[in-house]
């Protein structure tokens, strides 16, 4: 019989539970965003969002057993994601965790949010097919990580600045659209595309496999601030997006530009035949199709989760730990979290 997970994912701003059967077998998946509660403030506040996850946790994991038609007696480990995040909102799931795993007597595992979120691409596609290069573009990171196998990989490249994610968000921001960003620029690009602008391509040619885009930012918000007009009247438009689409669609066109460029010449230098794309960017149709393109010219296999499992959920978290569970790699009660990637 194959080994029921449940898994709580409350890194940042999205609580999260799931009930996974096996590594691939999907019977509960509950996201609830919080980007509401934050939005008055123009940013998540930490204090805010632990407060949340509390508020909402324990009804989260009694609907994910109803919806497995499971009780706690069902369930044989803990998944829990302890690094990187809000450290408020990170103890809020551990704490809730480590009780469940101490109450049912089951083994607890930590994982790194960062690095499941490729697993949500063998929750669909199967098993990874290793030797890969992961591109994970989040809210909070964009990485470059090659994997030789389970548990064995190395970041090879990372945003020295700000994560594509916050970049596009920012972005967004300046032009009057709320949190999360990235859905209106990815509309944008769809339906004004064309390279009406010519904005920067940060590090496209530098740097090895590291990315940057903190300059793009900031070439954005001096352009906002020379065009100040641009989102006044698109309020009064029957498409709101009729004045800054095509800003929008130009400026995330270097956001692909550069992610695309490096992610294959980082495939190319490495030799990795296999590429993933994973994070809340991949849900981005114009990110998914230029990457297809691009596979298909070249010859690269290329997986990407469905949208809702790009961005952030449990049940990738709880896949990669069911990897750990076969291979009895547990963690005890001393776990701790870390608002680092690294800890
Ligand atoms: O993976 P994620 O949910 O959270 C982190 O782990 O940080 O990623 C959130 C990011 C945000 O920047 C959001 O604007 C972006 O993913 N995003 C999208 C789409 N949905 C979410 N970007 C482009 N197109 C989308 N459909
Ligand atoms: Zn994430």
């Amino acid at each position: 019989m194959s080994a029921i997970g449940l898994g709580l994912d409350t890194t940042f701003d999205d609580t999260s539970v799931a009930i996974l059967r096996g590594k691939r077998e999907i019977l509960a998946n509950l996201t609830l965003s919080q980007y509401k509660d934050h939005e008055e403030f123009g940013g998540v506040v930490p204090e805010r969002a632990s407060r949340k996850h509390l508020e909402v946790i324990h009804h989260l994991i009694a609907d994910a057993l109803k919806e497995a038609q499971l009780d706690f007696s069902g369930i044989d480990y803990i998944a829990v994601s302890n690094h990187p995040g809000l450290l408020g909102s990170l103890l809020v799931g551990l704490t809730v965790a480590k009780s469940l795993a101490y109450t049912l007597q089951c083994p607890l595992i930590g994982v790194n949010h960062v690095e499941s979120h490729p697993y949500a691409n063998v929750l669909i596609h199967g098993e990874m097919q290793f030797p890969i290069l992961h591109l994970v573009v989040a809210g909070g990171h964009t990485l470059l990580i090659k994997a030789r196998d389970h548990f064995d990989y190395k970041i090879i490249g990372r945003s020295l600045d700000d994560a594509a994610g916050e970049c596009v968000d920012k972005v967004a921001k300046m032009f009057g659209h709320p949190m999360p960003g990235g859905p209106v620029v990815d509309r944008a690009a769809q339906e004004f595309p064309g390279d009406a602008f010519d904005f920067p391509r940060p590090l496209m040619h530098k740097n090895e496999h590291n990315f940057s885009f903190s300059g793009l930012k900031t070439a954005m918000l001096r352009f906002r601030e020379q065009n100040p007009d641009i989102s006044s009247s698109s309020k009064n438009s029957s498409n709101p997006l009729l004045a800054e689409g095509p800003i929008l669609s130009a400026f995330f066109q270097s956001v692909v530009d550069v992610l695309l460029h490096k992610t294959f010449k980082a495939a190319k230098f490495y030799g990795l035949n296999n590429i993933s794309v994973s994070g809340g960017l991949a849900a981005s149709r114009k990110l998914r199709s230029a990457f297809e393109e691009e596979s298909a010219r070249k010859g690269i296999q290329l997986f990407y989760p469905p949208p809702n499992l790009c961005t952030d959920n449990a049940a990738m978290v709880t896949c990669l730990a069911a990897h750990r569970f076969e291979a009895q790699q547990f963690d005890d009660l001393k776990l701790d979290a870390f608002p680092n990637l690294i800890c």
